[in-house]
């Protein structure tokens, strides 16, 4: 089969592999109908996710077709349209028994990572009943890959550990597909207002487009003076961290008001500055989180009713052989106007 090859920093190829087989009794084979790249792919390719080895093939989202199952696989059968999580969990250990799948002593985020990945005409995914969602008949398969990883994320590490409520004023730091996902889940919660704050025009017109009442260009304006204005001096009930850098979390603690939360999601490869001297006496609270994907199933009805749409994310369509070219255009996002692409495979 052909698969996208990490071959360490900076270098990548789409070349022949072995198709994947199962190993352990409770794996299934999933032929990769359509799968998408994440921001945290690049990070891996630029070297900073030193976990990955030489000749890994990555990628953590997508959805397939079940071509084989092992025999401790109840929930599933060949032929079986189904998404992949992005964190893989066998539903048993002590972490799992939390609910907390990402940190999973058999599974966890493995998939493209310290497994074989997605981006990939075949993929094997252990602990298959568990890391496995059945797609509804009649459902947008296309939509469903912004579940595998962008939804639960923004929806968890973002607007449920922030707290968000009916009224709360909230802000997001990052329009990137995590940021907008916050953006579109914390609707759920209908705060009164969202502010987006990003350095990418394009990005935070599109925003607008999805729900965000204030749009701040951080590099044009300055957004501590211009949300102290919006808030009466007050500042936001939520701030959501969804970029990773020192700056974009300092900011979050500039901005955050009294009594205020701080989930953050951004994946940070630096130590930050705390400002535990103004904070200490303001009832905030700072939250960090691996996505979870314990919401996958929830998210799966929301989009199934047409509450929220996550195919407004997808901006450009490539076949899977043509990967290098999607690459391309998600790497030059800010040029190409790129939020999430999507490769399927038309291989019989
Ligand atoms: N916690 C988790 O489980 C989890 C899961 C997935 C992704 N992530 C992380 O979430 C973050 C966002 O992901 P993404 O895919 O949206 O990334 P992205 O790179 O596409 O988006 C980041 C956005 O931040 C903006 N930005 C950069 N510097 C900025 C600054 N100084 N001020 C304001 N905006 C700035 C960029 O213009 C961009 O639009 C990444 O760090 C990613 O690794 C975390
Ligand atoms: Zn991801
Ligand atoms: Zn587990």
């Amino acid at each position: 089969m052909k698969a996208l090859v990490y071959h360490g920093p900076g270098k990548k190829a789409w070349e022949e592999k072995p198709k994947p087989e199962i190993k352990d009794p409770t794996d299934a084979i999933v032929k990769i109908f359509k799968t998408t790249i994440c921001g945290t792919d690049l990070h891996i390719l630029k070297g900073d996710v030193p976990a990955v080895t030489d000749g890994r093939i990555i990628g953590h989202e997508g959805v397939g077709i079940i071509e084989e199952v092992g025999k401790g696989v109840t929930s599933f059968k060949k032929g079986d349209h189904v998404l992949i999580s992005c964190i893989t969990s066998c539903g048993k250990c002590e972490y799992c028994k939390k609910q907390m799948y990402s940190q999973c002593e058999n599974g966890g985020w493995i998939l493209g990572h310290l497994i074989d990945g997605t981006q990939a005409e075949y993929v094997r995914i252990p602990h298959a009943d568990n890391s496995l969602y059945p797609i509804p008949k009649g459902a947008d398969e296309e939509a469903l890959v912004m579940l595998s990883d962008i939804l639960p994320t923004g929806l968890e590490c973002g607007v449920l550990n922030g707290k968000v409520k009916p009224g709360d004023t909230i802000a997001i730091v990052g329009a990137g597909p995590i940021g907008l996902a916050a953006l579109l889940t914390a609707q759920f919660f209908t705060p009164s207002e969202i502010i987006m704050i990003d350095l990418d025009d394009n990005r935070l017109k599109v925003a607008r487009t999805f729900g965000a009442t204030q749009a701040i260009n951080s590099e044009k304006e300055n957004p501590v003076e211009k949300i102290m204005s919006l808030t009466k001096g007050k500042g936001v009930d939520v701030a959501i961290e969804a970029v990773g850098l020192p700056a974009t979390f300092e900011l979050c603690q500039k901005i955050v008001g009294i009594g205020g939360h701080i989930p953050n999601i951004g994946v940070h490869g630096k130590s930050v500055d705390l400002f535990l001297d103004k904070l200490w006496s303001r009832n905030i609270t700072i939250t960090t989180r691996l996505v979870d994907t314990v919401t996958t199933p929830m998210l799966l009805k929301t989009v199934q009713s047409g509450k929220i749409d996550p195919k407004k994310l997808i901006t450009h369509r490539f076949k899977l052989d043509q990967i290098m070219d999607a690459y391309d255009t998600f790497e030059n996002a800010g040029k190409k106007k790129t939020l999430k692409v999507i490769m399927t495979n038309e291989n019989e």
